[in-house]
């Protein structure tokens, strides 16, 4: 459960006024932390925390807020990085499959499951006590190309790809059933123009198909909690508005969706939209509970200080919100060191997205999580 909310407040209101100075960008609307003179901690208070905070690991932090702080982990590095592995296992207690618990990767070929890498992750998970994100049932990329060759060619009809799509969420939520606490059951549904992604499962299941995946994970799976999750829809914009209305018939429609999944993929270049916590108390309003699943704030390189600060702000925006919100459960980053980001193989010329530099050091992002983190606790 998370801490009372009005210290909560305060302590992030002192966060807001810390932040400001650092990087001079507007956190938070100023008005509201002079309207309560006396109610933020002294200096001293705020220093005595930052120094506390030094000395603890994110999740330790994050523990006494009640909400979890995960990471995307690349199972090839924790394999092969100590150093990675160490930093996974010490500053998380969420961690969520970079990829190992896609389709594709779960079955390359059809009829044969692979579920090795990801039950690799889920027993590292459990002998350091973290939860797991299942990351995702139902997606347009990232899909076995048996699959999509299928449909293309027209071997595999629409009730064939119905079929296929009901018994991979029994087989996949199944296998894992006890063991995930959130799922991303359906992944970016929504395109960039605030319509319906025009994707296979739209063209030839309809839109009904975002109804019964979710009556198919909950079946699988009654105890974990079902997301949907997508980009660019942190603020208030017409893409998060259309989130707004689907999740609201999708409620109307008694379908068991439980989450709203902020992936937070943002830019410095972009700057910020300050409104993220009036957009997570939407969706709480309606009955949902939140989180962060995919926080990077990327640069165009080379960085530099400015950058680097206006980053640790991106981090901090979201953050906020969602310690500021009630039902904010989790707030998960795509990976937290810039030694392994899929950010450059992406976007051209871009990158330093994350929370520790190549060699592990930590950026003012980093600073900026774990400050805000203890002032919450
Ligand atoms: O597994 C194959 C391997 O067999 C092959 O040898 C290798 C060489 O091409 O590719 C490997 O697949 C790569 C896969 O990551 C696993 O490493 C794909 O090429 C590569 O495209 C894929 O990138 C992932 C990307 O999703 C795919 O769209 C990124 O690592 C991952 O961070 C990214 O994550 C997505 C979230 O799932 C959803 N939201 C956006 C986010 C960023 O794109």
């Amino acid at each position: 459960m998370k801490v009372t909310r009005v210290v909560a407040g305060a302590a992030v209101a002192a966060a807001v006024l810390v932040s400001l100075n650092a990087t001079g960008a507007p956190a938070a609307p100023a008005g509201k932390v002079a309207a309560v003179p006396g109610s933020v901690p002294g200096a001293a208070a705020l220093t005595a925390q930052q120094s506390a905070a030094d000395s603890k690991t994110l999740r330790e932090l994050a523990k006494r807020t009640g909400m979890k702080i995960g990471t995307a982990v690349d199972m090839g590095a924790l394999a092969n990085d100590a150093t990675y592995k160490q930093h996974v296992a010490s500053e998380f207690n969420s961690v969520t499959a970079e990829n190992v618990m896609k389709w594709s990767e779960l079955e390359p070929t059809r009829g044969t499951l692979n579920f090795g890498p990801a039950d690799e992750l889920v027993a590292f998970a459990k002998a350091n006590g973290q939860s797991v994100r299942g990351h995702t049932l139902l997606w347009h990329n990232q899909l076995p190309t048996w699959l999509t060759d299928g449909v293309a060619s027209g071997d595999i009809d629409s009730a064939e790809l119905r079929q296929l799509l009901r018994q991979h969420i029994f087989t996949v939520a199944g296998h894992f059933r006890g063991k995930i606490y959130q799922w991303d059951v359906a992944n970016e549904v929504i395109d960039d123009n605030a319509q319906l992604r025009n994707t296979i499962w739209l063209q030839k299941l309809g839109p009904g198909y975002i109804a019964d995946v979710f009556r198919w994970a909950h079946q699988a799976d009654p105890k974990a909690k079902l997301y949907i999750n997508d980009y660019n829809v942190e603020g208030l914009n017409a893409k998060a508005d259309a989130y707004y209305a689907l999740v609201k018939q999708l409620k109307a429609d008694r379908v068991p969706i439980h989450g709203f999944g902020m992936q937070g993929h943002l830019g410095v270049q972009y700057g910020f939209d300050g409104r993220a916590l009036a957009n997570v108390q939407r969706f709480e309003a309606l009955g949902l509970e939140t989180s962060f699943t995919e926080v990077d704030v990327r640069m165009i390189m080379p960085t530099d200080n400015t950058k680097l600060h206006a980053q640790a702000n991106g981090y901090s925006i979201l953050l906020r919100a969602c310690l500021l919100a009630k039902r904010c459960v989790s707030f998960t980053v795509w990976g937290f060191t810039d030694k392994y980001s899929w950010v450059p193989g992406v976007f051209e010329g871009e990158g330093a997205a994350n929370l520790l530099d190549e060699n592990f050091g930590q950026k003012p992002a980093y600073q900026a999580v774990s400050q805000t983190l203890a002032l919450a606790g």
